[in-house]
């Protein structure tokens, strides 16, 4: 499963891609991370949505985070999901039915939406900017669909604050080094969600980030952390950069997963949220 720059795990074109089934599985595992749902809880108090309003979900994925701040729509409102990939698009509908409010999964392209000008109270998007290639043509296509006065909702990871703990300092550097430089896809996004939205006119309103830690791990029981990538995937990529010897791959991997095996393992990513008004 390895692609050179993802790890393994790329969401740019889930539908071509041979491990579909594993790209879907890991979304619902990221679901249950604490700062994900941390997040989620933050921005549904921020976006404040009204009984009526229009909601838009840019790179909506499975659909759970549109269907859940529908139940805050009432019956008059409308929540739209939009994705590039028929497949998840295909679990949001088959999720859609106890909705109150319309509910649409359609697909389409978060850098060129085919919706009106003007036509949403609210857009939101999550976890999809760091997948595409401009990430600040995404934001320009949420903020001309929302009407003047809407929020524009962003959540999204910036690797470069990925960091492992496994009582070596040589190896956690490494790493650090490794992820810092963003390689193929705008992957420390979340550091700059709050620039991107400054740039395409908004007001940001409020701002957060939350940490994902790891504090056990067993690799005999499960071949990743609860939602991350694989230890061999990751020194596949940090041997492709140059930060990695290919003869010490394999000791990289052993480290790791004994440290892990010991209990000494502390791995971590922070992820943003910004929550902007379209002026
Ligand atoms: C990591 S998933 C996040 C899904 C969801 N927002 C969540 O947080 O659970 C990224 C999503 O972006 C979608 N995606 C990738 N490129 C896209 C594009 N150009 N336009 C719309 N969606 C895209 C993928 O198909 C995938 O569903």
């Amino acid at each position: 499963m390895a692609t050179e720059d993802t790890h393994g795990l790329g969401y740019q074109r889930v539908d071509d891609d041979p491990n579909a089934d594993v790209l879907i599985a890991t979304m619902d595992e990221t679901a249950g991370w604490d700062a994900t749902l941390r997040l989620r809880s933050w921005e549904r108090e921020h976006l404040g949505l009204a009984h009526d309003a229009r909601l838009l979900d840019v790179g909506c994925g499975l659909g759970e985070v549109a269907l859940g701040l529908a139940r805050d729509l009432g019956d008059d409102g409308e929540v739209v999901g939009v994705d590039l990939s028929e497949r998840m698009l295909r679990v949001a509908r088959s999720n859609a039915g106890a909705a109150r409010c319309r509910v649409r999964f359609t697909l389409g392209d978060a850098c060129s939406l085919d919706e009106p000008d003007d036509s949403f109270d609210a857009a939101r998007s999550e976890r999809t900017l760091q997948w595409l290639a401009d990430p600040a043509a995404a934001v320009a296509e949420m903020v001309r669909v929302v009407r003047p006065g809407g929020r524009v909702s962003l959540i999204d990871a910036d690797w470069s604050t990925f960091a492992i703990d496994v009582g070596d300092d040589a190896l956690g550097a490494l790493v650090r080094d490794g992820m810092r430089t963003e390689r193929g896809r705008p992957s420390n996004v979340g550091g700059r969600l709050h620039d991107l939205v400054s740039a395409a006119g908004c007001v940001t309103l409020a701002r957060t980030g939350a940490a994902q830690t790891w504090t056990t791990w067993d690799p005999d029981e499960s071949p990743t952390p609860r939602g991350c990538f694989s230890m061999e995937s990751l020194a596949d990529d940090l041997v492709a950069t140059g930060h990695l010897a290919a003869a010490d791959r394999g000791r990289f991997v052993s480290t790791i997963h004994e440290a892990a095996r010991r209990g000494r393992f502390l791995m971590s990513l922070t992820m943003f949220g910004v929550v902007a008004k379209v002026p």
